[in-house]
């Protein structure tokens, strides 16, 4: 089992590691603005209305509070995405991707949600599986794994790389565990894979924060004109990916920040998952898709957990960043 300072953070809790663990976050700064402008209108509201205003205010709040505990961490969703690629080789037209990430095993709604994304993903039968990082939060749970990801499988294989949360907790115990299962870990390296008589790049890179990052070696040797996906858990190591030529990354880790509202954008994001954060984005020629995941911290609003079918396809795309 691999233990990192932080990984005491975790577990044991107190001022100075509060405090670290506060400076690895980073809150959206629409949220910061319109923070003290929210608290302007409710004490205006307050004055100006008397305390019926403060109940409903209250009542208000604790709904929302309610909907984001227990109701929306529990309702995962689906989402398909078309990725379209000028460079896409023709033969690799309609590929179908299966991205699970962040599963977080040991969190409230996690074990739940990992069920219905395998059962999704049993019903969508893509051509390749992947699941990008963070599969457990607590060691304990790592001998979960088997029961809820026995039945994946695909033609071209299932693949995953480790996050952060996987180092913490005993990624060799994890790897091992899983690979019985077929599920194979690419840890800075990659496969060839054929699909339909073309060929594609499936490179994978271990944790960039408490592991070993090797691009390079991950990349190593591809060959020229072959389409390049990378696997790697934070999203903001896009522009890295990009200089090795990568035509799409797929990251999690961010959880889409847990909380996301129009204009206000993601409440709170982690390192090295401050850039990308949600959704579909763009650097240079190289596309990335961030998963929102399905599990961690039981606290959702507007950015419900997620299991994903991404389709790749040959056209121009668009300059334009999507979330
Ligand atoms: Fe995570």
């Amino acid at each position: 089992m691999t233990h990192s300072p932080d990984h005491h953070d975790i577990h044991h809790p107190f001022p100075h590691g509060l405090i670290r663990r506060l400076r690895r976050l980073r809150f959206g700064p629409n949220w910061l603005r319109t923070g003290g402008v929210a608290a302007l209108l409710v004490l205006v509201a307050m004055l100006r209305g008397g305390w019926r205003s403060l109940v409903v205010l209250v009542a208000a709040g604790a709904a929302t509070l309610l909907y984001a505990l227990r109701i929306e961490p529990a309702r995962p969703r689906l989402e398909r995405r078309d990725l379209f690629f000028p460079n896409l080789p023709p033969g690799l037209e309609g590929l179908r991707i299966g991205h699970l990430s962040d599963l977080h095993i040991g969190h409230p709604f996690a074990s739940e949600n990992t069920r219905w994304a395998v059962a999704q993903m049993l019903h969508e039968q893509p051509d390749l599986l992947v699941i990008t990082g963070d599969l457990v939060s607590f060691a304990e749970n790592i001998a979960d794994l088997p029961d809820l990801l026995r039945p994946l499988h695909a033609p071209l294989g299932v693949f995953a790389v480790p996050g952060n949360h996987d180092r913490w907790e005993g990624l060799e115990a994890i790897i091992e565990i899983l690979k019985p299962l077929g599920i194979e870990f690419l840890m800075n390296t990659q496969r060839r894979l054929v699909w339909r008589g073309t060929e594609l790049t499936l490179a994978g890179v271990d944790d960039a924060w408490n592991g070993h990052m090797d691009l390079a070696a991950a990349l190593a040797d591809t060959p020229e004109g072959s389409f390049r996906i990378l696997l790697c858990h934070l999203p903001d190591m896009l522009e890295a990916a990009a200089a090795r030529g990568v035509d799409l990354q797929l990251a999690g880790h961010t959880h889409g920040g847990h909380v996301y509202l129009p204009w206000l954008g993601s409440l709170v994001l982690p390192r090295h998952g401050w850039r990308y954060s949600i959704g579909h984005a763009q650097y240079a020629h190289t596309q990335i898709y961030v998963s929102r995941g399905l599990g961690g911290l039981p606290l959702r609003l507007g950015c419900p957990p997620e299991a994903t079918m991404l389709t790749l396809r040959c056209q121009p795309f668009t300059s334009s960043r999507t979330t």
